[in-house]
This record gives C-alpha cells, structure tokens and sequence, in this order.
C-alpha cells in the first residue's frame, strides 16, 4: 500500500467534471466516498461519465480490473449533504463562486466532525477566505486536483497561514496514496498553475476577439508550435468557460494585475451560456 493516509471514508461536495473525477480516483483505491450534488440530473451524469471512465482506463491497462470494480462500487451518489458527516475528509468541488463556497463550508461545519479535515479543489480562491468561513481555519486546505483527475498526475497543495503540519501531512499521505505527485503553493490568488495557464487562455482570446487569427489557427498555432496537446482555446473550452472566467475574475480583482482582466469575448460566451464541452458549444461546437 502506498502512502500512510488516515481517510478511512471522504466525502466529495460536487459532482461536476471534477468532483466526479476526485470521487473515482479515491473510489479505485477502495476508499468508500460520498458523492454528492444539489442536482439530481448532474448526479445522474456523474454516474455514466465515471463508468465510461473506468471502463475506459481499464480497456487501456491503465488501471488494474480490481481499481475498476471498486471504482464503481465504492461510490454512494446523493443529495443528501449530511451523508458527509461521518466522512474523516471532505473534498469540496462546486461552482467556483466565493460565497457559495463559504456558505457550503459553514453548513459542513456544523454537521461535521470536529476532526474532519476539509479541502477546497478551488482554483484561484484565496483559501485563507474559505478556510475563516469553515470554522475550522487550522484544519482546512486547498487541495486542487488537475482535469481530467483520472489523468492528471499532479495536485497543487496549498496550506493557508493557519493550515496545521497534521493536516498538510494528512494530505500529502493521501496524494501519496492515491499516486499523484503534489507541488506546494503559497496562498496567493490562482496558486502556480492557473496563475499562469489563464493569461495565455485569456490572451487566446484577446487574439480571437481582435481578428487576428481563427480560432482554429490560434490553437493550431500553440499546438505545433510550442507541444501543447491542445490548444488554449480547446483547453478553456474543457475547463469551462464559467470557470475560466471566475478564475480570471478572482485573480484580475485580488492582485489589479492588468494581464488578468478577463477578456470582453470570454465574458460574452458565459453571457450566452456557452461554456465549452458541458453545454456542447464554447468556442467549438460539439
Ligand atoms: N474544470 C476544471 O478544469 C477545473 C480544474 C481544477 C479545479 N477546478 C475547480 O473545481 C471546482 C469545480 O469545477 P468543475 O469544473 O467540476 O465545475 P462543474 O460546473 O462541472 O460542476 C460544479 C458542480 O457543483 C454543483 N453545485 C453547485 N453548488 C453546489 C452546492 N451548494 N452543493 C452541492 N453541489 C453544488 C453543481 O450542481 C455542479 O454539478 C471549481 O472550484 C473549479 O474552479 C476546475
């Protein structure tokens, strides 16, 4: 067994990409998890996406039949928030929205154990915010896990000023456990990765808003020229354009950072509710 982690059941609040991600992952390593949504449908899909995903992975030898079969089983699907409160860890993936993150946290704070760890898989949040809403502030960390978690090797830790060593190793056991690799951040608004992925999705987009290139070329362009596997455009597509945009928003009005304003273009697809691959039209139609 790898890894010295403590969770014996985790909760996940969320069943988006990412929440279902986090659940199938720490599923196929046979730890029981809660998953759980305010929308029945989002629930509904959550399902079918992770036993495609298992499927999937299993087809390709990357994970073993057994991580495949406990991925399903493991996994107890609900609306119900208080089925968290037997939970040693609670993985919150919702909206990336500071007051309904602080809102949830607060309810979870009182029906949880004191000795519950809690983690953010926000984003760009400062978790210094999210943690003073909990509760629990020594107790509570930004645990932020890359899409597609099945995937992604990689998960960004960010322990706040008043993140305690135990929890921080608790987590660090869990990453450990669960085979993915952790960089640490301090807590500063978008951490490492997006502090750095989002001005070139934004840029992207500033390019396309100024007729400079297609979307197709931009992206093309980006793909050939510097390795990515998919171009920026592609990519925030992926991500979702409502998560693009929060993130954009977060870290334009936390630092003034001129860079980081969210580009009028981006703001005018979320306005028109086209967010990417979840409501099938972003910058590409699917
Ligand atoms: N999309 C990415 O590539 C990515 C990568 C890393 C981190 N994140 C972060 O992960 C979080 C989730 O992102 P996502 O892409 O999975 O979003 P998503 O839009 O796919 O899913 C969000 C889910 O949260 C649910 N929800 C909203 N409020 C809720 C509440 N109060 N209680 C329970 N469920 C609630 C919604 O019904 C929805 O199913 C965000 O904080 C985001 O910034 C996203």
């Amino acid at each position: 067994m790898l890894g010295n982690q403590n969770f014996k059941s985790i909760a996940v609040v969320g069943a988006g990409q990412m929440g279902s991600g986090i659940a199938q992952v720490c599923a196929s390593q046979s730890i029981p998890v809660s998953l759980i949504d305010l929308n029945i449908d989002q629930l509904n899909k959550s399902k079918e996406s992770i036993c495609k995903s298992l499927e999937k992975l299993a087809a390709k030898g990357i994970i073993k039949e057994g991580e495949k079969i406990s991925g399903l089983e493991k996994i107890k699907f609900s609306q119900d928030l208080k089925l968290s409160s037997k939970s040693d860890l609670i993985i919150e993936a919702i909206v990336e929205d500071e007051n309904k993150k602080k809102t949830l946290w607060k309810q979870l704070d009182q029906i949880s154990s004191p000795q519950t760890i809690f983690a953010s898989n926000t984003s760009s949040i400062p978790i210094a915010r999210l943690a003073q809403a909990s509760g629990r502030p020594e107790k509570f960390i930004g645990l932020h896990f890359m899409n597609p978690v099945p995937i992604m090797n990689v998960v960004e830790i960010i322990p706040s000023l008043s993140t305690s060593i135990e929890t921080k190793n608790q987590v660090l056991a869990l990453c450990k456990f669960l085979k993915k690799e952790t960089i640490e951040s301090k807590d500063f608004p978008g951490f490492i990765i997006n502090r750095i992925l989002m001005p070139m999705i934004n840029e992207a987009f500033t390019v396309l808003n100024e007729n400079i290139a297609s979307a197709e070329d931009i992206d093309n362009g980006m793909k050939l020229g510097t390795k990515q596997p998919m171009g920026p455009l592609a990519l925030a597509d992926f991500i979702g354009l409502d998560t693009c945009l929060a993130i954009l928003t977060v870290m334009f009005e936390s630092t003034g950072k001129t860079h980081l304003k969210p580009s009028p273009l981006l703001q005018q697809y979320v306005d028109l509710n086209w967010l990417g691959r979840k409501t099938n039209r972003g910058v590409y139609h699917y």
